[in-house]
């Protein structure tokens, strides 16, 4: 039997490609991640307005000998070093998951070390107890809801003994993806969340009630596109005013445009509020993880801030560095798992691309 100081000297090495990022991260037994390498795909898929399957399975396979290089020499040791292997196996783009999915299966069978297939939003629901470089992970605490919140998900999850329940989904489109919609009509380039976010700090919001959407049959699920339809139309509105819109070429972007924006994120930030606030009255509950590349938005993150103070929540926001889609978080739910005493079959387990958490 190992014992405590043996196990925080395991090493498990993650693989993501479930989209267009490459990452490959190492982590240690008390979850401190040793490196974490992201090598970003986005020139190849820039001139096709949004990613490309096809490209981004390429670009995998091409970026994955320098990738997984940089990650052990950075982290000082050889493939001999790994006690696991895991790797994204879904959801996302089918062709990119069997990449990733079938480098860990190799390198775990060629090594004979146990393999452990991730889904992706568990890797982001635990992203939140991750530190700064060289820091221990915080212990997963036995109880939590997790709010993930990316370019493909807006989910909310009640975590306890292990086990995870989804508790609402979005029903049309991601807060994510709203975002890089938006933006994308306003001539920004992918991905536009980062951009319409910033943009929305300069303006003065105020200008305009947004409605922040509901479900009728009371459900806590997410729904994105009616504000999505209201923004696009307010933008079609001041385009027939004389107002111009086309943000890559205006040197100074309108303040109509940028009040616009802060509305707009105030109003998508405000849908996160009122599902939390409306499962703590009907299920109180005392920590709140929040992760997922949206975790990146400056309103959310002081807007959760406020409210789980409010409430005396304890609130755990995924550092910025690993907000985004990354290994380190997929090393680390394998971790999870791993001291758990879980493994997968690497024979039995396959990359899909819808898969329930
Ligand atoms: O988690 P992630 O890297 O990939 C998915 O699993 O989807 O999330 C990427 C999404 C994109 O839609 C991107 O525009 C959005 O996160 N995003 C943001 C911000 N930073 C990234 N959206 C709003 N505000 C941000 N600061
Ligand atoms: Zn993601």
């Amino acid at each position: 039997m190992a014992n405590e100081s043996d196990e925080a000297r395991i090493l498990v090495l993650g693989i993501e490609t479930s989209c267009d990022d490459t990452a490959c991260a190492v982590v240690d037994g008390s979850g401190v991640v040793v490196t974490s390498v992201v090598s970003s795909q986005l020139e190849a898929h820039r001139d096709f307005g949004g990613v490309v399957p096809e490209i981004a399975s390429r670009e995998h396979l091409a970026n994955w000998p320098t990738v997984s290089r940089e990650t052990l020499e950075r982290a000082g040791i050889g493939w001999q070093d790994v006690d696991v292997v895991a790797a994204t196996r879904g959801p996302g783009l089918i062709g990119a998951l069997l990449v990733g999915m079938s480098l860990a299966k190799a390198i775990a069978y060629g090594l004979g070390k146990p393999f452990l297939g991730i889904h992706h939003l568990e890797g982001h629901l635990y992203s939140a107890f991750l530190k700064a470089p060289g820091e221990p992970a915080e212990a997963v605490p036995e109880s939590f809801v997790g709010l993930v919140v990316s370019g493909g998900h807006t989910a909310l999850y009640g975590v306890a003994d292990g086990a995870v329940e989804t508790i609402a989904e979005t029903r049309d489109d991601a807060m994510g993806e709203v975002f890089d919609k938006v933006g994308k009509r306003l001539g920004l380039v992918y991905p536009q969340g980062p951009l319409v976010d910033e943009l929305a700090e300069d303006g003065i919001p105020g200008g305009r009630a947004l409605t922040v959407a509901r479900c009728r049959d009371g459900s806590l699920d997410f729904s994105y596109s009616g504000l999505k339809t209201q923004v696009l139309l307010a933008i079609e509105a001041l385009e027939k005013d004389g107002v111009e819109t086309e943000l890559g070429t205006a040197a100074e972007p309108p303040a109509e445009v940028l009040g616009l924006l802060s509305d707009f994120r105030a109003a998508a930030v405000a849908q996160l509020l009122d599902r939390l606030t409306r499962l703590h009255r009907s299920r109180p509950f005392s920590v709140l993880a929040v992760s997922g590349g949206v975790a990146a938005n400056r309103l959310l993150r002081h807007e959760a801030a406020a409210w789980a103070q409010e409430r005396e929540i304890d609130l755990r926001l995924v550092p910025l560095i690993y907000a985004g889609d990354n290994a380190a978080m997929i090393a680390h739910a394998a971790l999870i798992r791993h001291r758990r005493g879980e493994s997968d079959n690497p024979l039995a387990v396959e990359a899909a691309s819808r898969i329930p958490i």
